[in-house]
């Protein structure tokens, strides 16, 4: 395999643009598409109305995966999930019960904290399942159980496609779980699938914000800090967001659920803070409002990445508004990570930085 830019600046942006492809693809290997069904493409070891509870457990951008996915879980299939840091998670003396479901989100498939959660929780007697992009990498060989995702190889160190493809096989894993265990009825999980086939359109639909993104970035490439906002599936995306940001632009950022702006970083907001808020126009949206209500009345510059009712019915004005294409809400951050992406992307660019190689980090963290 020889590493192509093709016409792109930074391998970055060409992994952003592949999105719809490669997240299309992931989609195909866990969705009958005729029959609007959710199928994984392996044989279970158990059924998932044995499994109790199940445990999420990953480092960086995947971890930020599983905590959008422990909504998507909980919600469909009515497990009760646990997120984890992998040095956390291996150190903490964590209960695993026998017959638990351990899930391991890695892109290399070598990172070392993650490994090591793996065998501590295989040597419990949970059952193991990996969402991988490397198929030949030490964490899937060692997995009970592997989901692949179809990213392809991914070069740039801050990771893109495959967050998104993460997202995709999470989502699909989350409605199959829900049928099987009839939380979900058969409709119900054919309108599902009917959302996450939609997905790929919605991201090349969402690519074509970037203009926009890109003159954004000039201002925010003059800030210090930024503060990103969301709530439910939408907070795990704000934390991915401000990691992104930082990771290659070297600017600092915080993400926060915007239920706690008032439990502290409220306190942070003035006229000089760039607040993107992540809001689709969702179950939780008038909540957010309410949030951003309390940035604008501080004089604070928000950043609203929304959808067409949610612009309307934002009830402030912010700096910039990202409109991003209408859809159902449910499956949202697959759509909504393209905008933060591009974002960060182009902020590190105005600042000079070596995006695809930024300072102090690797691409795979293999010691720990
Ligand atoms: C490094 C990379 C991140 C990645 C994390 C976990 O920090 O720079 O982009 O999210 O490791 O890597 P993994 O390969 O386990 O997903």
């Amino acid at each position: 395999f020889v590493a192509d830019k093709a016409n792109y600046r930074h391998f970055m942006a060409k992994e952003i643009c592949e999105q719809p492809d490669v997240v299309g693809r992931t989609l195909a290997h866990y969705v009958d598409m005729s029959a609007e069904r959710a199928a994984l493409p392996i044989k279970l070891p158990f059924h998932f109305s044995d499994v109790r509870r199940a445990t999420i457990t990953a480092c960086g951008t995947a971890s930020y995966a599983g905590a959008i996915a422990k909504y998507w879980i909980e919600r469909l299939a009515h497990i009760p999930v646990d997120v984890d840091i992998a040095s956390e998670f291996r150190y903490r003396e964590a209960p695993i019960r026998k017959g638990d479901l351990a899930i391991f989100i890695s892109q290399s498939g070598e990172t070392a904290d993650t490994l090591a959660a793996l065998r501590h929780a295989r040597d419990k007697g949970a059952h193991t399942v990996s969402i991988v992009n490397v198929p030949t990498s030490t964490i899937a060989r060692e997995s009970e159980i592997v989901l692949p995702t179809l990213a392809g190889p991914e070069i740039g160190v801050a990771s893109t496609k495959a967050f998104t493809c993460q997202l995709m096989a999470l989502a699909a894993f989350a409605v199959a779980a829900g049928a099987a265990r009839g939380e979900i009825s058969a409709s119900e999980e054919r309108g599902l699938v009917r959302e996450l086939i939609e997905v790929p359109r919605l991201m090349a639909a969402a690519l074509a914000c970037e203009p926009q993104i890109e003159k954004l970035a000039r201002t925010i490439a003059k800030t210090r800090d930024v503060l990103y906002l969301g709530r439910g599936t939408s907070y795990p995306l704000a934390l991915e967001g401000a990691l992104k940001l930082k990771e290659i632009s070297y600017i600092h950022a915080e993400g926060y659920a915007a239920g706690e702006l008032k439990h502290g970083p409220i306190a942070l907001i003035d006229e000089n803070m760039p607040v993107v808020v992540i809001a689709p126009f969702d179950s939780v949206f008038e909540k957010t409002v309410s949030n951003m209500q309390e940035v604008a009345a501080r004089g604070g510059r928000i950043i609203l990445m929304t959808d067409a009712r949610g612009a309307a019915e934002a009830a402030v004005e912010p700096e910039a508004t990202i409109l991003l294409p209408d859809m159902v809400p449910t499956f949202a951050p697959i759509v909504y990570a393209v905008p933060i992406q591009l974002l960060a992307y182009h902020t590190a660019v105005i600042m000079g930085t070596d995006v695809d190689q930024p300072r102090n980090l690797a691409k795979s963290v293999t010691v720990e």
